[in-house]
């Protein structure tokens, strides 16, 4: 069985801790190592599709959310401004790492995360992310500040490329558009 609630208050103790980003990434390793206890806890929880009805927990410290992915599905370029532990616990969701140099933005990396595969993210972190097989995938993503409401946060426009403020409804209408959904 998996408590969220518990799983949130943990965080919250993690982030009183020395090392806050390596204690929530042990909690992120333990909670994904039972995907279908995640699964069904997070069923009761979820609200709806919207990223905003994935969202869990979130104070000015501390966001919680479960990231599911369709088929084919691409967010644009963003950071976050904050760290971040991202958690797969079914399917696969590859992350494209980015830099931005005199305006231009620049691809350095990525990785491919399996279930059960945990990565951490910095907080200048530029990253995008994809599902690249032919079924859903879940994850569970933990922040350290409020993904929505965090200032200084930027997302790129896929078709100009260029640098603009976040903001979560246009995220979405970029991500359809990337990801060829309606
Ligand atoms: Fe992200």
């Amino acid at each position: 069985m998996v408590d969220l609630d518990a799983f949130v208050d943990d965080c919250k103790s993690a982030l009183a801790s020395d090392d806050p980003v390596a204690a929530v990434e042990g909690l992120v390793r333990d909670v994904i190592a039972d995907p279908e206890a995640l699964h069904s806890a997070f069923g009761e929880r979820i609200t709806g599709k919207s990223l905003r009805d994935r969202i869990i927990f979130h104070d000015d410290e501390l966001t919680v959310v479960q990231i599911a992915t369709v088929p084919g599905l691409q967010s644009p370029v963003h950071n976050h401004n904050m760290w971040a532990v991202i958690g797969v616990y079914d399917g696969e969701e590859h992350n494209a790492f980015f830099e931005e140099t005199d305006g231009t933005l620049k691809q350095t990396g990525e990785r491919l995360l399996k279930s059960g595969d945990v990565a951490v993210l910095a907080p200048k972190t530029i990253h995008a992310i994809d599902n690249p097989i032919e079924r859903k995938s879940n994850a569970i993503h933990v922040y350290g500040g409020n993904l929505v409401a965090r200032t200084g946060r930027s997302m790129w426009n896929p078709r100009t490329q260029e640098r603009e403020d976040y903001e979560i409804g246009q995220l979405s209408e970029y991500t359809k558009e990337l990801s060829g959904i309606a």
